[in-house]
């Protein structure tokens, strides 16, 4: 999702800086932002000079030290707990003392994460949702350490993006994946025990419940890695069975079908 942030963060007329891991994917990030801001000025929703200013706003940095001036960041690794703590271990010594620290996680504790950091106060989960330039929702979730003055910076930043904003309390998986993703469980269950096949489970919920995509298409769009994480943090946080992630969920994520980016989820995108 990073590159969808960075896309909408600059086109809100903010600097980005976009840092990986990995050097080639700030590369096909880049690109992906050129190919899906052209989309936008091919559908008029913006014009060819607000593509290129925008674009102009964007720059690499292969290193954490590079962003030792920014005043936000807001992390969007995989969700993964220790993925997500190791990064902040890296990243708090080279950050301003007053930069803000926020995290993308579609599930994880605000509070947890935040206590790992040097900066629980300025830590806020700011969490968007996929594909990041279409959907005008973002959940802003505090934790039990967040002032308010980092509350209201993070709410002017989303205004100001253009984003509707749902403020929820800091629960497993907040309110969107808390409800979708065990519709998104169940969709699977009902392939495992043989109800219907992939077409028809997607079919039913995109003509039977006006759905923009059904179920298992949206759980391939996610990644299935990430919803089956989503569902061990609530099944886990919440302690209920009722959260028990499919088995089925499991063993795809386990050969390594994980949806679109793998080429291979409930559906063969080869
Ligand atoms: N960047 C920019 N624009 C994009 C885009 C992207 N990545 N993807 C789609 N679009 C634009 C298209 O250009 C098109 O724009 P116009 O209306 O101006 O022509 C518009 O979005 C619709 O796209 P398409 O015509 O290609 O396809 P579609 O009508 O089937 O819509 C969809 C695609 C927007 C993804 C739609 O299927 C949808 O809303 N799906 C559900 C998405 C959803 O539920 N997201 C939430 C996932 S949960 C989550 O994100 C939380 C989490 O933590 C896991």
């Amino acid at each position: 999702m990073g590159n969808g942030i960075a896309h909408v963060c600059a086109l809100g007329g903010f600097d980005v800086m976009l840092h990986d891991v990995n050097v080639d994917r700030i590369e096909s990030g880049l690109a992906t932002i050129n190919g899906n801001m052209a989309r936008q000025v091919s559908s008029g929703r913006i014009s060819e000079e607000e593509r290129q200013a925008a674009l102009g706003r964007i720059s690499g940095c292969p290193t954490l030290p590079g962003l030792g001036e920014v005043d936000l960041v807001i992390e969007s690794a995989v969700e993964n707990e220790t993925v997500k703590r190791e990064i902040y271990k890296a990243l708090c010594p080279v950050l301003k003392p007053e930069a803000l620290l926020s995290t993308n996680t579609s599930s994880i504790s605000i509070t947890r994460l935040a206590a790992s950091t040097d900066r629980p106060e300025r830590f806020i989960g700011i969490h968007f949702m996929n594909p990041v330039p279409v959907m005008e929702l973002v959940e802003l979730v505090r934790g039990i350490a967040t002032e308010d003055a980092t509350f209201e910076t993070a709410r002017t930043f989303v205004d100001e993006l253009g984003k509707t904003i749902a403020v929820s309390e800091d629960f497993p998986a907040f309110m969107v994946n808390r409800i979708l993703l065990p519709m998104i469980n169940e969709a699977v269950y009902v392939l495992y025990e043989g109800v219907g096949s992939v077409e028809a489970i997607d079919t039913a919920m995109r003509l039977g419940a006006r759905h923009p995509m059904g179920p298992l298409e949206l759980a391939d769009f996610i990644g299935l890695d990430t919803c089956l994480s989503i569902m061990q943090v609530l099944y886990e946080g919440l302690a209920d069975s009722k959260y028990r992630p499919c088995p089925l969920l499991v063993k795809y994520v386990e050969a390594g079908w994980l949806g679109r980016k793998a080429q291979r989820g409930f559906y063969d995108y080869r």
